[in-house]
């Protein structure tokens, strides 16, 4: 049976955990898994644009052996030269696996629904599972064990913010965030990572007031607070986050030890300051350079089984 991996909810606690000991273990010996995916070839396909995603996902399966190709709107326009279906089903005559970043989280489900290859979620509207996998090997590295350490969040309750608290309920971390009304995560993230938060000793909070969520705070992270494609909303959500910032009086009220954490892409002066991003605190290229870690140990499992 084919895998996907297309939302932290489908992975358990106990695979995800094996998921960080590999990312941990391809960061420490790369050579013992190169050629691991010789032959193999994975397509990446990209309906918005990325840094980090596509670079690391390419070095990735190349350092594992394997070869990849990259697929922009341009050259496909899936859903609109093609169906998804139809893309899908020549797909997977070729490829080993597919890597999809696209809009709609749906668009992605679907791949996954019509390909007997695994499909990667490279992040959609809903989730960014792979934000999530780099970043808690990065928070394991800077806090070691993380069960019952606080995970703050601060600022759009959107994608990454929706894998992170999934992530931190299903390995024990409690998990608070901070937005503005209106822009909690969805109900259903919310019950579901507190069912989860119920098993694994995580408590979960959705709050308001980002001086209450970062007292106490092991990680503090945000995010843009417009993603991509809620470019029409900027002016909104510019006025509407605002007390929304990470900044250095924030931070004060996190643990000492706290650290920084972002997805990147960041808005430097608009979601965090600059002298949170360069300050010793800030962990944010250890969780891009994770990314490349974390996705090898992804590809590597769903291709080897
Ligand atoms: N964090 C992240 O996914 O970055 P990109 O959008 O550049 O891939
Ligand atoms: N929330 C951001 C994350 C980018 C990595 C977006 O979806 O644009």
């Amino acid at each position: 049976m084919k895998r996907d991996f297309l939302s932290i909810v489908d992975w358990t606690p106990a695979e995800l955990k094996k998921l960080l000991n590999l990312s941990a273990d391809m960061k420490a010996h790369p050579k013992k898994y190169r050629e691991s995916i010789k032959g193999k070839s994975v397509a990446l396909i990209f309906e918005k644009q990325s840094l980090r995603t596509h670079v690391t996902f390419d070095v990735g399966i190349y350092q594992l052996g394997g070869h990849s190709v990259y697929l922009t709107q341009t050259d496909i326009n899936l859903g609109k030269r093609e169906s998804i279906h139809d893309v899908s089903k020549n797909l997977e005559r070729w490829m080993d696996a597919v890597v999809v970043r696209t809009y709609a989280h749906q668009s992605c489900v679907d791949m996954g629904r019509f390909m007997k290859i695994p499909v990667v979620n490279a992040l959609t509207d809903y989730e960014h599972p792979c934000q999530a996998i780099g970043d808690f090997l990065t928070a394991t590295e800077h806090l070691g064990k993380l069960k019952k350490k606080k995970f703050v969040f601060i600022g759009d309750g959107n994608n990454v913010c929706n894998s992170l608290m999934l992530m931190s309920a299903k390995v024990g971390m409690n998990f608070a965030v901070a937005t503005p009304e209106g822009y909690e995560p969805p109900k259903e993230i919310v019950d579901l990572s507190k069912k989860e938060g119920k098993k694994s000793g995580a408590v979960i909070e959705v709050l308001h007031d980002p001086t209450k969520a970062a007292r106490n705070a092991d990680v503090v992270y945000t995010d843009v607070w417009v993603s991509m494609g809620q470019e029409d909303e900027k002016e909104k959500r510019m006025k509407d986050f605002e007390g929304y910032q990470v900044n250095k009086e924030l931070m004060k009220l996190a643990k000492k030890s706290a650290i920084f954490m972002h997805c990147l892409p960041a808005h430097r002066g608009i979601e965090v300051t600059d002298d949170v991003m360069d300050s010793k605190q800030s962990v944010v290229w250890d969780e891009a350079e994770n990314r490349l870690h974390s996705q090898k140990a992804i590809i590597y499992t769903l291709i080897k089984g």
